[in-house]
């Protein structure tokens, strides 16, 4: 049996976002690895009931769907409540994965654009982090993974939120793995990769995006290794190396500024 395969075998798992793209494909995967019942949450009612009956139907009584807005704390304490009475008391493994693709020009975005850029893709995961970290002291441990993204070590033009969120995401993250890992509470940052999801809307996923399936595949043995931080795609893994690399600034800056400008001239690179 594959080191991954047991790692999720028999556990209670929750993702956020869990309708749709990454999360559900983790969902699938954890579930094909024998995870004993595995929660998605989702603030798409229509998309979470369709995909929650389908596993529902593959593994009976092992997949609960439970609508949830991760930017209102209560709705995500009630959703964690629910998830550990579904998992008989026990919540393993948390994805905070629910997240949304912002852009546009930073001059015309306003503070509370602003504010809605860090509920969904940073207070979302403080908000589950607060509610799972008791429950999981209760049963000796857990493990915690936020979804980031590759901007987070490469911020690019007219996204300064979808940066911004992802690079706080990312900090919380790492301190918390500190905080918490005498306690068994095991915290991991994962980037997807560059993935063919809905969050693309209307532009174009580049040529050579990964499907959901291959992301799920690599957070998920990352994250059974107990990483730090799992890098989803070959351009993260560089993206991460040279972010803060003195000897490579000058390169990063070089790329930086041609996105910046072929944004600019309407071109939409990443
Ligand atoms: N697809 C990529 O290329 C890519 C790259 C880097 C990072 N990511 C990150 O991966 C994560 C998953 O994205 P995806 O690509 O699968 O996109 P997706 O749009 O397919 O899935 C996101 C899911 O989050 C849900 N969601 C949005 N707002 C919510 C809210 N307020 N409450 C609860 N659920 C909410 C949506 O309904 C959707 O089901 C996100 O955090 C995203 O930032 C994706």
């Amino acid at each position: 049996m594959s080191e991954t395969k047991k790692y999720y075998e028999n556990k209670v798992a929750v993702v956020t976002g869990g309708a749709s793209g990454i999360g559900l494909a983790l969902c699938e995967a954890m579930l094909a690895f024998g995870a004993k019942k595995v929660v998605l949450a989702d603030i798409n009612k229509e998309k979470l009931e369709g995909e929650a009956a389908r596993l529902d139907g593959e593994y009976p009584g092992n997949v609960l769907g439970l609508i949830c807005d991760v930017t209102n704390e209560e709705n995500v304490k009630d959703m964690i409540a629910k998830s550990a009475a579904f998992g008989e008391g026990r919540i393993d493994v948390l994805f905070n994965n629910a997240g949304v693709g912002l852009s546009g020009l930073f001059e015309e975005q306003t503070t509370k654009d602003w504010e809605k850029a860090f509920a969904i893709n940073f207070y979302s995961a403080v908000y589950g982090i607060r509610a799972a970290i008791p429950i999981m002291k209760a049963q000796g441990g857990g493990h915690i993974i936020d979804v980031i993204s590759g901007i987070a070590f490469s911020p690019m033009a007219q996204q300064t939120m979808y940066s911004a969120t992802k690079a706080a995401l990312n900090g919380l993250t790492l301190a918390l793995r500190y905080e918490y890992w005498d306690e068994n509470i095991c915290f991991t940052s994962a980037t997807p990769g560059t993935t063919i999801t809905a969050i693309w809307g209307e532009n174009k996923p580049p040529e050579g995006a990964q499907t959901a399936e291959q992301s799920a595949s690599r957070i998920l043995e990352g994250v059974a290794r107990r990483e730090r931080l799992v890098l989803g795609d070959d351009g993260d893994v560089s993206g991460a190396t040279n972010c803060f690399n003195p000897l490579t600034a000058e390169g990063v800056d070089a790329y930086l500024l041609d996105v910046a400008r072929k944004r600019r001239s309407g071109e939409w690179v990443v």
